[in-house]
């Protein structure tokens, strides 16, 4: 066995010299090393050795495992090498080319302009709830005191999903799910998108994002709705906006109000987006209606609240100027990029 082993020795001096390439490299490392390869091989037959010869003959076979994977490390060490020197050689690099740019995500300006009036809110004391957008009948309307016959309540205007569940139309759907849950004081605001089955124009929308507010403990009054009001809407688009409240109706406040302000577009001049009126309707108001707080559990002799609903679109058009409500819905890159 010890002369099987000289011989291989001397093969492998010859056959373990450059020049090899990396193939012939590994091919070699097969014959040698591999599984079925020559050392296993010896390794094997040492086992009827006789004893006493064993350690020597062992040794042998050590001493050629060892030359082997000491030739082979350095000769592919030195090939891989020389394969990189050769690629830097080649490689062309032009340095002064512009790098490639990376897209920068951002918020929609709908989101941030509704994030700057939550932040605003959030600072005068309100906390934020998220009402369900999947509602029934019964918070969306009932409980808002609408009549059974009111015409939101149509098919024309409201995207049923079956008879009692729908889409909500508006945030005050989450009114009398608070009264319900909280006990008063409740000062909560509540931000989300709304949806109407309307034609599209560029002034309405099938969805849209409104923030509704709800106030209620005891002895509120209509000068902490307007002084909260007023507070919040010159805060969110600066001191010197001219304000106006008119009286209006929604079945669920009792008085009813509607803030405008001034269209910035026109400089109160009159333009398309405020119908040349020189003012923009950005939310209705009002005292919450006793019929509400019964229906929330709530004596209205004991309580009372005020309560808001501010379209978020509206706010963003009057702060840039855009006429078409169909921008923002509309995902167009060229817009969006541009906040
Ligand atoms: N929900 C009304 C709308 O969508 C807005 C509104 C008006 C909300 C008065 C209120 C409120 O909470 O008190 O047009």
């Amino acid at each position: 066995m010890e002369a099987q082993i000289e011989e291989l020795w001397r093969t492998a001096q010859t056959e373990w010299q450059p020049p090899l390439e990396l193939n012939q490299l590994e091919a070699l490392r097969l014959k040698y090393l591999g599984r079925k390869g020559l050392v296993p091989a010896l390794m094997q037959q040492l086992r009827s050795v006789d004893p006493a010869d064993r350690p020597r003959v062992g040794a042998l076979i050590n001493r050629l495992k060892e030359f082997v994977e000491e030739r082979h490390a350095t000769l592919q060490a030195k090939l891989l090498e020389e394969q990189e020197r050769e690629r830097l050689a080649h490689e062309q690099l032009d340095v002064t080319l512009p790098g490639r740019r990376r897209y920068v995500g951002r918020r929609h300006p709908v989101q941030q302009m509704m994030d700057r009036a939550l932040e605003t809110l959030i600072s005068m004391g309100f906390s934020v709830q998220y009402g369900p957008a999947v509602e029934n009948d019964y918070y969306n309307f009932e409980a808002l005191n609408f009549p059974p016959d009111h015409p939101a309540r149509d098919m024309q205007d409201t995207f049923y999903l079956d008879n009692d569940l729908l889409l909500r139309t508006h945030t005050t759907n989450i009114q009398v799910r608070l009264l319900e849950q909280i006990p008063p004081p409740i000062r909560i605001v509540s931000p989300g998108r709304v949806y109407r089955r309307e034609e599209v124009t560029a002034r309405s929308h099938l969805f849209f994002h409104q923030i509704d507010g709800f106030y209620v403990d005891k002895n509120v009054s209509m000068a902490d709705l307007f002084a909260t009001l007023r507070q919040f809407l010159q805060t969110l688009l600066g001191d010197e906006v001219p304000l106006r409240f008119r009286p209006s109706y929604f079945p669920f406040v009792e008085p009813g109000v509607e803030v405008d302000v001034a269209c910035r577009s026109c400089q109160q001049q009159g333009c398309a987006l405020c119908k040349h009126s020189g003012w923009l309707e950005v939310l209705g108001a009002g005292m919450v209606h006793p019929e509400v707080l019964k229906n929330g559990g709530l004596d209205p002799e004991v309580y009372s609240g005020f309560a808001w609903g501010m379209g978020i679109e509206r706010l963003v058009m009057r702060s840039y100027g855009i006429e078409d409500i169909r921008l923002l819905a509309g995902n167009d890159m060229r817009l969006l990029a541009q906040f």
